[in-house]
């Protein structure tokens, strides 16, 4: 493998924090790492694999030399930056939501979709954290017996709206003496004309509503899923919660099959040994998924597999993931491996 200049900017934020961990973690062939953010963040000093690094200003200069720059600093600063960066040769694997539906740009998950990064223009999209572990555990599925429709809810940790987000969990959490605190500034997104508490909360907004009565994560998660799986026929539906959890999204999803006779056994078959999906289906044992334990491991965790009486080809399923790695960081690591690979 050749050594690579990686930038990655957001370096100081929940996402590229572990950008940087990952590219260790994993050996990474980097010959240089930039840590870039804000003005406010320039002369930080991050220790990570025995080194110390400098954050610095992103500035369009600072893509010069850069090979592949990871960017997860929000979508108006992949909107200003990337192009710089592509520019000035680099390849951008971009977190954010700017460019995930932009017709020539691959929107990647490598377990699902890795031929997609053969066709680039300098800029690769990783998917909405949600809909990254539902199509890893259910690509085998479409596989193997064809997917005509899914319906999601999710049960989203704060740490996807950030830093902010998780310290507010932690603060009102704190401030609990009985009564529930009610300053919030944060969620349900920094941008929304209300906040209401997350603490012993559960707010059905994500991002903000569209014209249809969808949230944009709930719109992402059905568009996305659409673009990853390469099928616009498929029907998804989606609705986004967030929960004070800190770390992992749950899902509860409902898909029904194209073949038909399909078992429960044969749904969680298919699953184990997919790359990356470990299933974790036990009822008598009480063994299911569950985000406080899949914090901190890349897998996608699957169980709770159970068929709909009322639908010959229909399933339920419950997605665990740690939204900050296979979500995020991972998966665009996993996309640059796949990247130096080609
Ligand atoms: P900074 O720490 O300097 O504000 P999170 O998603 O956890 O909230 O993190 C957001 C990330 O985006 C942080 O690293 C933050 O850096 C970075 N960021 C915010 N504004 C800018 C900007 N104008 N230019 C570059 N990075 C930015």
């Amino acid at each position: 493998m050749n050594k690579v200049n990686v930038a990655i900017v957001g370096a100081t934020g929940a996402v590229g924090t572990k950008i940087l961990e990952k590219l260790i973690e994993r050996n990474f062939p980097v010959q240089s790492i930039k840590l870039l953010a804000s003005k406010r963040s320039a002369g930080t000093e991050i220790a990570a694999g025995g080194f110390n690094y400098i954050v610095e200003e992103t500035v369009p200069e600072s893509f010069e030399g850069i090979d592949i720059a990871f960017f997860s600093a929000g979508g108006s600063i992949s909107e200003k930056f990337a192009p710089e960066a592509v520019k000035r040769g680099a390849v951008v694997i971009d977190n954010t939501s700017a460019f995930r539906m932009v017709e020539d740009i691959p929107l990647v998950v490598p377990e699902v979709n890795a031929q997609a990064l053969s066709n680039h223009a300098g800029i690769i999209a990783n998917p909405n954290c949600s809909t990254i572990q539902m199509v890893a555990a259910l690509q085998p599925v479409k596989e193997k017996f064809g997917l005509s429709r899914i319906i999601v809810s999710t049960y989203q940790a704060v740490s996807g709206a950030g830093a902010e987000a998780i310290d507010e969990l932690g603060s009102q959490s704190q401030q609990f003496e009985g009564r529930v605190a009610n300053e919030a500034e944060i969620l349900p997104s920094a941008s929304a004309a209300k906040h209401y508490p997350i603490a012993f909360n559960a707010i059905p907004q994500i991002d903000v509503f569209d014209a249809s009565g969808y949230t944009l994560e709930e719109l992402k998660m059905m568009n996305e899923t659409k673009k990853i799986f390469g099928d616009y026929e498929m029907s998804v539906t989606a609705t986004c919660v967030r929960l004070p959890v800190v770390t992992g999204h749950s899902e509860s999803v409902y898909i029904e099959v194209d073949q038909e006779g399909v078992t429960v056994e044969d749904i969680r078959a298919s699953m184990e040994g997919a790359p990356g999906v470990v299933v974790q289906d036990n009822p008598a044992q009480q063994l299911y998924p569950m985000p406080l334990f899949a914090e901190g491991k890349d897998e996608v965790f699957v169980g709770r597999i159970r068929k709909d009486p009322n639908h010959a080809g229909g399933f339920h399923m419950w997605i665990v993931s740690d939204n900050l790695l296979k979500g995020a960081a991972l998966n665009s690591v996993q996309i640059a491996e796949q990247l130096i690979r080609q």
